[in-house]
């Protein structure tokens, strides 16, 4: 029997709803949160504000994009955390109106394992690459730097993770300090490719097993930039683009030796990246590159399921429903992972 379930998703700044059949995307709807971009950051309140307003219209066009109507729904998967709290409030709330108005279960999905099952979803005029259980997952975003190690889609295992910044906020803070826009990883991404990765060296952390840290690297960017520019004030503006193929190249070496020394100690063939950060053209060609030489399978996801988005949470709840995992009405949001399943 075919299962239809919405998804909603309102972690942070982007509002989106989709639509799966199975595993196969119908709709896949993004309002993203223009209003941050003048702050150099997400306002949460803003992000709140805005997911109120988005939700509705967001959910409508995805339905009909969709071509079904609420009544057909088997459930809705929605974020529960990890994320902003005012923002994860609006989605779960409206969940809850929907599925009380219509009579129909919820699931909970969290966030993280979304971005990691991303790798699941089909399209409906084609089968996408899907990864082999056990797989490696190197889960990338704004707020999570994680090594995953993925035996089935209930039975995940945090094998590394970040002990300060996450990959993306080092993205956004250097990016920051050099006067660019949030977020500053698509943007140093871009200027990347005009620029010299070996202009400059930065830090790289000494950290134990597979952890990540990021903030020696900020802080030697940093330096690096404060001492230049006591002597050349225009030092950013002339070495925008070196610094940022420097910066990137450092970000997807601490990556990857961590990455390589999991799949090395674990035997795993099969390594997939996700999160925001996973849209990185320069580590999507590095683990490319990494996987040829060391007889990996490497999963990338299409870019569009790369940052937040509704798809991977509808995926996700698919599996949660298969189980009979449904949640209650009292059931609360979590601003924190550690609080999460
Ligand atoms: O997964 P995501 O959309 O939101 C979180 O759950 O955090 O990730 C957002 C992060 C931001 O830090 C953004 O700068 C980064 O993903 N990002 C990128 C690229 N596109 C988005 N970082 C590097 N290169 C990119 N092309
Ligand atoms: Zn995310």
């Amino acid at each position: 029997m075919d299962i239809t379930i919405l998804g909603i998703e309102s972690s942070c700044d982007d509002t989106s709803a989709a639509v799966i059949r199975n595993t196969t995307l119908l709709s896949n709807v993004i309002a993203s949160q223009a209003v941050h971009v003048k702050y150099g950051g997400v306002i949460p309140e803003l992000a709140s504000r805005a997911h109120q307003q988005n939700i509705i219209p967001v959910v409508d066009t995805a339905l009909k994009e969709a071509g079904i109507t609420p009544d057909k729904i088997d459930a809705i998967a929605y974020t529960r955390g990890p994320g902003l709290l005012g923002s994860l409030l609006v989605g779960v709330s409206f969940t809850k109106g929907l599925s009380i108005a219509g009579n129909i279960p919820m699931v909970e999905v969290n966030h993280l394992q979304g971005h990691i099952l991303s790798h699941f979803i089909d399209l409906p005029d084609r089968e996408l690459p899907h990864p082999e259980f056990p797989f490696l997952c190197l889960l990338v975003s704004g707020g999570h730097s994680q090594i995953v190690c993925v035996r089935s889609p209930y039975e995940m295992e945090i094998i590394g993770s970040t002990i300060d910044d996450a990959a993306g906020e080092a993205f956004d803070k250097c990016a920051k300090v050099m006067g660019l826009p949030y977020p500053g990883g698509p943007v140093i991404d871009r200027l990347a490719h005009e620029g010299n990765p070996e202009a400059f060296r930065f830090a790289k952390p000494h950290v134990a097993g597979f952890d990540y840290s990021f903030s020696g690297l900020k802080t030697s960017f940093l330096y690096t930039l404060r001492d230049a520019m006591a002597e050349n004030p225009d030092f950013i503006e002339q070495n925008k683009a070196d610094l940022c193929a420097s910066l990137q190249k450092t970000i997807i070496e601490i990556l990857l030796d961590k990455l390589i020394k999991a799949a090395k100690e674990l035997k795993i063939k099969d390594i997939a990246i996700a999160g925001g950060v996973s849209a990185n053209s320069g580590l999507r060609e590095a683990i490319q590159a990494e996987g040829r030489k060391r007889g990996w399978r490497t999963f990338l996801p299409e870019f569009k399921f790369t940052t937040d988005n509704a798809a991977m949470i509808a995926l996700a709840g698919y599996f949660r429903y298969q189980k009979g995992e449904f949640s209650s009405l009292d059931t609360a949001p979590v601003a924190r992972i550690e609080e999460l399943l």
